[in-house]
């Protein structure tokens, strides 16, 4: 069986260096994050960017919704990918955060495509429920805690062969180490279980950033 490749930050920054650049204000909000010390952790990899920005247009994706928008790095990736008739709604409960989130999708021109909703993801995604709405595409990037729901209401919310993608199912790792067993890596291994028993999808697990998993609704 060939083996992966251990990504070092050397080849990170090969692979970043020889991908399509990223918009400037991608690179912007990069800047702005690592001004912010730890936090800066919240926001995806570059190459989960790219991916988002290749499965997005690959798939002729046209209605998304984000479940965690931070400071607007994954929501600026998809909606620089989508058509000028596209649309995104990000959902996050922080306000601070999603005001300098819309600053940036402002610079970049694409703040036509996205709306943002200010209030627990969970109430929004009940709301979209009530209100039959239907995306192509939801990614789930919040609090873990919630991932199942998030997930199983998501299911709802996307037509046939739609896509759910999750951040953080590797957790830095540590879903193999038998020696964590702290609440949130229990949670994101359940997590992972769960989703891999689940017949109403198809899925994988990717090795980009702290992990993605793509579902293809089935
Ligand atoms: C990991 S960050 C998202 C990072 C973002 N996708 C990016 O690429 O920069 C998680 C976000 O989820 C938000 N969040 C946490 N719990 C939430 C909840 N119950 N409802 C809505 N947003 C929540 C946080 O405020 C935070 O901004």
């Amino acid at each position: 069986m060939g083996k992966n490749l251990e990504i070092n930050s050397e080849l990170e920054k090969y692979i970043e260096e020889l991908s399509y650049n990223l918009h400037p204000v991608q690179h912007e909000i990069i800047k702005y994050n690592n001004s912010l010390g730890d936090i800066k952790r919240m926001q995806i990899s570059i190459s989960q960017c790219h991916f988002l920005h290749l499965i997005t247009k690959v798939s002729k994706i046209k209605n998304v919704l984000e479940i965690g928008t931070f400071t607007g790095l994954s929501t600026l990736s998809i909606a620089l990918a989508l058509p000028d008739d596209g649309s995104l709604i990000a959902l996050d409960k922080n306000e601070s955060t999603n005001n300098i989130a819309i600053n940036f999708f402002k610079k970049a021109n694409q703040e036509i495509k996205i709306k943002t909703i200010i209030k627990p993801a969970l109430e929004s995604l009940n709301d979209f429920k009530k209100n039959n709405k239907i995306f192509d595409m939801v990614f789930i990037d919040a609090d873990k805690e919630n991932y199942k729901n998030y997930y199983d209401i998501s299911l709802g919310l996307i037509k046939k062969e739609g896509l759910i993608i999750v951040d953080n199912v590797l957790w830095h790792g540590e879903v193999v180490d038998k020696t964590k067993n702290d609440r949130l890596t229990n949670i994101i291994r359940d997590f992972n279980s769960y989703v891999k028993d689940d017949k109403k999808t198809e899925q994988i697990i990717l090795p980009l950033g702290d992990g993605f998993t793509v579902c293809r609704k089935l």
